[in-house]
């Protein structure tokens, strides 16, 4: 269904060839430009929207393949309540029937399907497919997908700050033993490796609340194309860019 819109596509970056040793262990995609990518061809934002989750599906296949062992998406930021609420219905829908669609052939292929955010305030037929999928897809050994949903960067910090309040008032911890691996495991991303790369495209540069923890030392990478034109060889663009740069962490090479 799809095809109609694969028409327009503009041209995406020639290929380039990777160092299979260098792949990032975990990329994290703030998915933006639907609505532009809509705009642009008069269609409504909720088509620029269904559009993306074809390049969704093109994203987790390809880092299946290079070996990508997490990949975060962002998909509904704790701020995207304030959008019309017809807007947040159909992404609510959207989110369900992606998850109905593709649960065999992500399972298939082995993804583990995750999820980051306080989904509690999510509709609860969506936080029934979101259980329901992680738990048919846990033992899975492919790539780990965590869906960022409700999902904010402060929020996140905050709420992990009031569960250590309680574990320090209960006495299951202790302030002198608190250090940042014991914090980032109050986190929602406990058990998950930093990103290594983060990729936006649609031409913003800011980080819109997403993972401020945990990208202290993450590559950024940009780009102007719009997620629903994003392809598996801009991934791998931004992948090579990425083995190309130097990650110091503070200290010299
Ligand atoms: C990203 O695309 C999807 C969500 C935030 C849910 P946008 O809807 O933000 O698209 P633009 O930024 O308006 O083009
Ligand atoms: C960030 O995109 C959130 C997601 C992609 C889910 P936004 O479109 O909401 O961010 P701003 O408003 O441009 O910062
Ligand atoms: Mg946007």
């Amino acid at each position: 269904m799809f095809k109609f819109f694969k028409s327009n596509k503009v041209k995406s970056s020639i290929d380039v060839s990777l160092d299979y040793n260098k792949i990032p262990k975990h990329i994290a995609i703030i998915m933006d430009g639907n609505g532009r990518w809509a705009k642009q061809r008069k269609l409504p934002r909720t088509m620029g929207h269904k559009a993306g989750i074809e390049t969704i599906r093109k994203v987790i296949k390809e880092c299946n393949k290079l070996g990508v062992q997490y990949l975060t998406l962002y998909a509904f930021s704790t701020e995207n309540w304030k959008r019309p609420q017809n807007e947040v219905n159909a992404l609510m829908q959207l989110l369900v029937e992606y998850l109905r669609k593709e649960f065999d052939e992500l399972n298939k292929n082995n993804v583990v399907i995750s999820h980051i955010g306080d989904i509690s305030k999510l509709p609860k037929v969506c936080q029934n497919e979101l259980i329901e999928a992680y738990n048919k897809t846990k033992n899975n050994t492919g790539v780990v997908l965590n869906l960022a949903l409700n999902y904010g960067g402060r929020a996140e910090i905050l709420s992990g700050i009031k569960d250590l309040c309680k574990d320090i008032i209960d006495g299951k911890k202790s302030i002198n033993s608190l250090n940042e691996k014991v914090f980032s495991d109050y986190l929602y991303t406990k058990g998950v490796p930093d990103p290594d790369l983060i990729i936006r495209p649609s031409g913003e540069q800011r980080l819109s609340n997403f993972l401020l923890w945990q990208c202290a030392y993450s590559e950024f990478w940009y780009s102007n194309i719009n997620w629903p034109d994003f392809t598996e060889s801009d991934l791998r663009r931004a992948i090579y860019d990425y083995q190309n740069r130097e990650r110091r962490y503070g200290g010299i090479k």
